[in-house]
């Protein structure tokens, strides 16, 4: 069924991009530049493998910065670097941006680093880090950013997966309430991982030294010297751009891979169609670089369509107060800003009227995106009602590199419906099946997929781990790609994503793995069994929620093994985890072929009803929970 207010633009394009895949992304292919065009724009005659634009040779910082330079943007600022934690503003043009790249690219050379090779950055939200993602790409190497909120452990599980030749890193990163030494963090990783990279270059920050180890350490300064830039070099359409780690239904991570030219492609296409911007336009994600939403749309998507970035190190709140955000958009002419609903709801509790906004210009902004996870329908009204401008949510992964449904600004005027992320982007064709993998009729739950071939920028398989990438998501609906989320379509194809299939929860914006945390729970001496959940939270969607059952005969202080779990995930996971709370109960919950019943501990944390699971070999422990989480003020709300 049609809605009444559909546009013909995107309907004929999304027409178009289904009936003829090829000549859709042929034509969107013209808009990037090729050092040699493909002679096949789609490949999928092995699926589920798909490859798009082989023949081809392309470079991503070419796209991202020596194009513009050539085609006269040379002068207009690129990248703009906003610190509010270290009081910094500094603004880089696209010539002096392509120049710092250039000499760092060559100082990866200089060091070894070479096409196909892997190089990990675990830095903060600084210029230092675009340069360094750039200088790789320039030289065909394969960057792998490891967010800075992670710890020792999960870094060097990084490190053993993709092999770097070299780690860059900084000396610190800076949060409202500490200084966070990154360096100890990747001596300790380097020291536990299997894998020793050649090399670490490391930037040193005023706020904390880092000490260097001889020999294997290098400071980003010194390095430069005497070294020449290097050029972009030329690689194969199918060729890594980078690898990001995401979380997986176990502790292991997940390596996704993004192939060089689709990713410039499809990035290439957003930033007009679904974000309306153009060229010279200021655009801002305020996200992490260590996300895929900081690597699409705070890197590169915004420099392969030649706009202003912005790169802030700082929070929506505290840094100094809730009007960060405001400030940021007046003072630098934002057009379009991407954040997550968390850091609104963060705004929200601070300014609950929005006092703050009415002292900016807020002339030049026009839209508001919102992405990462479920924007509840309260968050949307009122951000849109502060801000009197579009509040877009589009829903998305790290697997796919950018929308999957959106409003397609730049050519989709259907007003949009709070509650859904809105219709399948061009090219993506999204269903929802039941178990058996039948489709099931609008508005009823099922499975969301995305029938094969999926469009250019999504993943074309993990990092070293085919297998990996068949089981986890092209083997359970054959000809489908499972995103892992649950939801409905409704009669005009608007989507609902409602929750995950898996174990995987969103923790402030962050994917995060249960099954991860558990494995970290169950290593605790005293801990015979655990389970650990997403309790709804009102600032940040969910968190982690633990349940220990003891071993028999401790009888230590249940506050005490508490206390040391959460210390264990923080230690083994990072801070990032938000992992502060789990209850001591006698047994878990199972059905009585052992499956531990976790829906139904979520449902108690929330006080939502629940009905009582027929196969439960015990229900009298259900009433035990409820009683152990309200002792820690669980239902919240
Ligand atoms: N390096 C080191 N530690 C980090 C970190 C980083 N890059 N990022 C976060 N952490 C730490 C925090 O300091 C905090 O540590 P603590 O337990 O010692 O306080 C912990 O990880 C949890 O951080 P966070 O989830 O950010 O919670 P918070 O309470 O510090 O801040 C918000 C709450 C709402 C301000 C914050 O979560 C936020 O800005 N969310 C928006 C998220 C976002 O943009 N996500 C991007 C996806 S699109
Ligand atoms: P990540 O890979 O970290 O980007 O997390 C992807 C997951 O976040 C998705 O599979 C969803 O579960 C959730 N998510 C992202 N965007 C949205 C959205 N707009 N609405 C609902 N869930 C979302």
């Amino acid at each position: 069924m049609t809605d009444h207010n559909a546009s013909t633009s995107f309907d004929a394009i999304h027409a178009a991009a289904a009936a003829d895949p090829e000549a859709f992304w042929a034509e969107a292919a013209k808009d990037v530049s090729w050092m040699t065009p493909p002679t096949r724009v789609l490949n999928h005659d092995n699926p589920p493998f798909t490859r798009w634009f082989e023949g081809g040779t392309i470079n991503t910082a070419y796209n991202a910065l020596d194009r513009h330079v050539a085609e006269g943007r040379g002068d207009q600022a690129a990248l703009i670097y906003d610190s509010p934690v270290t009081n910094t503003k500094t603004s880089y043009t696209y010539s002096e941006l392509t120049e710092k790249v250039a000499a760092f690219a060559g100082v990866l050379v200089a060091n070894g680093v070479g096409y196909g090779d892997r190089v990990i950055i675990y830095m903060p939200m600084i210029p230092e880090t675009v340069i360094a993602m750039l200088g790789c790409v320039r030289i065909g190497a394969v960057h792998s950013v490891v967010f800075g909120g992670f710890a020792a452990n999960e870094l060097a599980k990084r490190i053993d997966d993709c092999s770097p030749k070299m780690v860059i890193s900084a000396s610190c990163g800076i949060e409202p309430n500490r200084i966070v030494e990154y360096k100890p963090l990747l001596d300790e990783a380097i020291e536990i991982s299997s894998h020793k990279p050649d090399h670490c270059i490391i930037f040193q920050r005023e706020m904390a030294t880092a000490t260097m180890i001889e020999g294997r350490d290098l400071d980003w300064r010194d390095a430069h010297e005497g070294v020449a830039p290097a050029d972009c070099v030329a690689v194969d359409s199918s060729d890594p751009c980078y690898i990001l780690y995401t979380s997986g239904t176990t502790g292991v991570p997940k390596g996704v891979v993004r192939s060089t030219a689709s990713h410039i492609v499809a990035l290439k296409w957003s930033m007009k169609n679904i974000y309306d911007v153009d060229p010279g336009d200021v655009y801002w994600a305020a996200s992490d670089v260590g996300w895929v939403v900081g690597h699409s749309y705070i890197v590169y998507a915004p420099l392969f369509h030649g706009c202003t970035t912005i790169l802030y190190e700082g929070k929506p709140v505290g840094t100094p107060d809730a009007a960060a955000f405001w400030r940021v958009i007046s003072e630098h002419k934002v057009k379009v800003m991407f954040t997550a609903p968390t850091a609104i709801r963060a705004i929200k509790r601070e300014d609950p009227e929005g006092k703050l906004l009415e002292q900016f210009d807020m002339s030049h902004f026009k839209t508001q995106f919102v992405a990462g996870e479920r924007c509840d329908p309260d968050t949307l009204k009122w951000i849109e009602d502060k801000l009197k401008v579009p509040v877009i949510d589009h829903w998305w992964q790290t697997e796919t590199g950018w929308s999957i449904a959106a409003t397609c600004l730049g050519i989709d005027k259907t007003p949009y419906r709070i509650g859904s992320p809105g219709r399948a982007v061009p090219s993506w064709n999204i269903q929802v099946l039941d178990t058996a993998g039948h489709p099931v009729p609008a508005g009823e739950i099922g499975s969301i997929v995305v029938k094969l071939p999926m469009p250019p920028g999504s993943l074309p398989t993990l990092w070293n781990n085919d297998d990996r990438f068949v089981d986890s998501y092209m083997a359970e609906f054959p000809g489908y790609y499972k995103t892992g989320d649950a939801g409905y379509l409704d009669e005009d194809g608007f989507v609902y994503v409602m929750a995950r299939t898996d174990d995987i929860i969103n923790v402030a914006g962050h994917r995060l793995s249960t099954g991860g945390m558990e494995e970290v729970l169950a290593n605790h001496p005293d801990v015979a069994e655990c389970a650990v959940v997403g309790a709804a939270d009102q600032l940040k969607g969910q968190v982690p929620l633990g349940f220990l059952v003891l071993k028999n005969g401790v009888t230590r202080s249940g506050e005490d093994i508490v206390a040391e779990v959460v210390q264990m995930v923080r230690q083994e996971i990072g801070p990032v985890a938000a992992f502060k709370q789990a209850v001591i109960i006698q047994r878990l919950p199972k059905t009585r072929s052992g499956k531990i019943l976790r829906g139904t501990m979520q449902k108690i944390a929330d006080g939502v009803d629940y009905p009582m699971p027929a196969t439960i070999d015990d229900p009298a422990i259900l009433e035990e929970i409820t009683i152990a989480l309200a002792a820690i003020g669980y239902p919240k709300s």
